[in-house]
């Protein structure tokens, strides 16, 4: 489809491209095939996985959105592509884990599979210089990127989108073991979900085998058979299931 209102390329990603468009409040966000770990040191391509998470997402922003969550998602505009709305960016990642994995696993020297029964939030301060390192609210504040009302207010709507997704994605038989959000602020100055959810920035079990069925299968190393494609679009069929 020929996309009529993208203008200019405002920022380009490690996944993702920005561009302007006529309307200076609306953004195209255009998702580009590259898979990235260690803050972008292994970088390779997968062929479609840009098709395959705009759609994800898509779905994902779309149920939040029904289900009272305000996000930028404006509409799918092409199979690459959707028409946001443009934020102002907060330089944080915000990461909730229901289960024991990955960075928590390994810095805690917890084993992963270890249920966090009410869930626990963490900060990331993203910064490619600094590696995104793990942060408090405290230094958030200091930093002078957020409020203490203004992280409260994140966290109320964390707790919200977890409760959500978690039994959306078991209905499909998917455990959500972990994720990450990022938010921006509009002119108003209200916080908006923005980003995208897929399985890039999700940790997705099967519910039955505990098979991985998102990213970690490529930042895994020693993981023989990377099948990044059919694994997403595994996530993807489910997500059309009723
Ligand atoms: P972690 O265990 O590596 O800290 O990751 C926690 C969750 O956040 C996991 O679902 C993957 C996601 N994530 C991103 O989306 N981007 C990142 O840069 C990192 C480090 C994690």
């Amino acid at each position: 489809m020929i996309n009529t209102i993208k203008k200019d390329l405002i920022i380009e990603g490690k996944t993702k491209k920005i561009y302007s468009t006529k309307n200076p409040h609306e953004i195209i966000i255009h998702y580009k095939d590259n898979l990235t770990s260690l803050h972008g040191l292994k970088n390779k391509l997968f062929q479609d996985k840009g098709i395959l998470n705009n759609e994800i997402t898509t779905i994902i922003f779309k149920h939040l959105h029904y289900n009272g969550i305000k996000n930028h998602f404006i509409r799918k505009e092409n199979n690459r592509e959707q028409l946001c709305y443009k934020l102002n960016m907060i330089p944080l990642e915000f990461v909730t884990r229901n289960i024991v994995s990955g960075s928590m696993s390994k810095r805690l020297g917890i084993t992963e599979g270890k249920l966090i029964s009410n869930g626990i939030f963490e900060i990331f301060y993203k910064s490619d210089k600094l590696k995104d390192p793990l942060i408090n609210d405290h230094h958030a504040v200091f930093l002078e990127i957020i409020s203490y009302e203004e992280l409260n207010f994140i966290y109320s709507v964390m707790k919200n989108i977890n409760n959500i997704l978690k039994k959306y994605f078991i209905n499909k038989n998917i455990i959500l073991v972990d994720f990450k959000i990022e938010f921006g602020k509009n002119k108003k100055n209200e916080i908006y979900l923005s980003d995208e959810i897929s399985p890039d920035t999700c940790r997705f079990w099967d519910k039955n085998t505990k098979k991985k069925l998102d990213k970690d299968i490529f930042r895994i190393e020693s993981e023989k058979n990377i099948d990044i494609i059919n694994t997403y679009m595994e996530i993807l069929k489910r997500l059309h299931e009723n």
